[in-house]
């Protein structure tokens, strides 16, 4: 896993930004994986602005989303549907067709697991999935002891998420969802670029897990140490509790300047 550590989550954003926007000027109809929470939101403000003043084209650009909370519909206002359109789709021209987020209200979550399934399959793939870590190492919706294989599927949030993501519904924790569609650890790991963006001091624990601490289901993150190409973006409260964090860096600043973006 490669890490970048940047002073600010402003300029890991921007990092981020640059490579997925590479990707898509590179291969115009990229199918991206996108990640909800409030971690990627500087980087969906950076990707809007590179569409506003440079004319970054999303145009045949398709996406997939990590998960959906069950039982909530497109236009409540806690849905990642919400949040995804809100805070990324309304601003710049990904087509609503190339869209593709868990539906929460699917009558047979089955079926429809097997089918998102299929659709990213049909899609070619994921080129980049960006991600983002629950303060248990999740990624996604998978909890810890989701298996490092599963597929999307649906799961139950653990006490500790529901209260993480309590400050998205009023911070009253009996109004989150407690059961979700997510891509499964399987799902993420096919996609042949991940972007994990982690930042603040809530996240340092999580992080060195991820990084540095052994391969377990019980830190879900960890399984990225198994993948071919993760760039770890961070901000320098995030990466506080990485035993390595020098070396990191060092390594970073002597990368080609044609190699940083890519
Ligand atoms: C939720 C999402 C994850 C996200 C995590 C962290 O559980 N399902 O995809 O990474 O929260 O959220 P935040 O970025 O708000 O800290």
């Amino acid at each position: 896993m490669e890490v970048i550590i940047s002073d600010s989550s402003k300029d890991a954003s921007m990092r981020a930004a640059r490579l997925i926007a590479k990707t898509v000027k590179e291969k115009p109809d990229a199918a991206l994986g996108l990640a909800t929470g409030g971690t990627p939101l500087e980087l969906y403000r950076a990707l809007i602005a590179m569409h506003k003043s440079d004319g970054l084209d999303f145009s045949k650009v398709r996406t997939f989303n990590l998960d959906e909370y069950i039982g909530l519909p497109e236009t409540h206002e806690h849905s990642y549907h919400f949040f995804m359109h809100e805070n990324f789709f309304k601003h710049v021209n990904v087509k609503p067709a190339n869209i593709h987020i868990p539906n929460g209200l699917a009558k047979n979550v089955e079926r429809f697991c097997f089918e998102y399934e299929a659709q990213i399959k049909a899609a070619g793939g994921i080129d980049v999935q960006v991600l983002g870590i629950g303060s248990d190492g999740h990624i996604g919706f998978n909890e810890p002891t989701s298996s490092m294989a599963s597929r999307t599927r649906i799961k139950t949030l653990t006490p500790a998420t529901i209260e993480d993501n309590a400050r998205f519904f009023n911070g009253d924790k009996t109004l989150v969802p407690p059961h979700v569609i997510t891509m499964g650890i399987g799902t993420i790991m096919d996609a042949r670029t991940i972007v994990m963006l982690a930042f603040g001091s809530n996240k340092a624990d999580a992080v060195a897990k991820m990084i540095e601490g052994p391969i377990t289901a019980m830190v879900p993150a960890s399984a990225l140490q198994m993948h071919e190409r993760t760039k770890c973006f961070t901000d320098l409260p995030a990466a506080s509790k990485l035993g390595h964090a020098e070396y990191y860096k060092w390594v970073y600043s002597r990368k080609p300047d044609w190699q940083k973006d890519s």
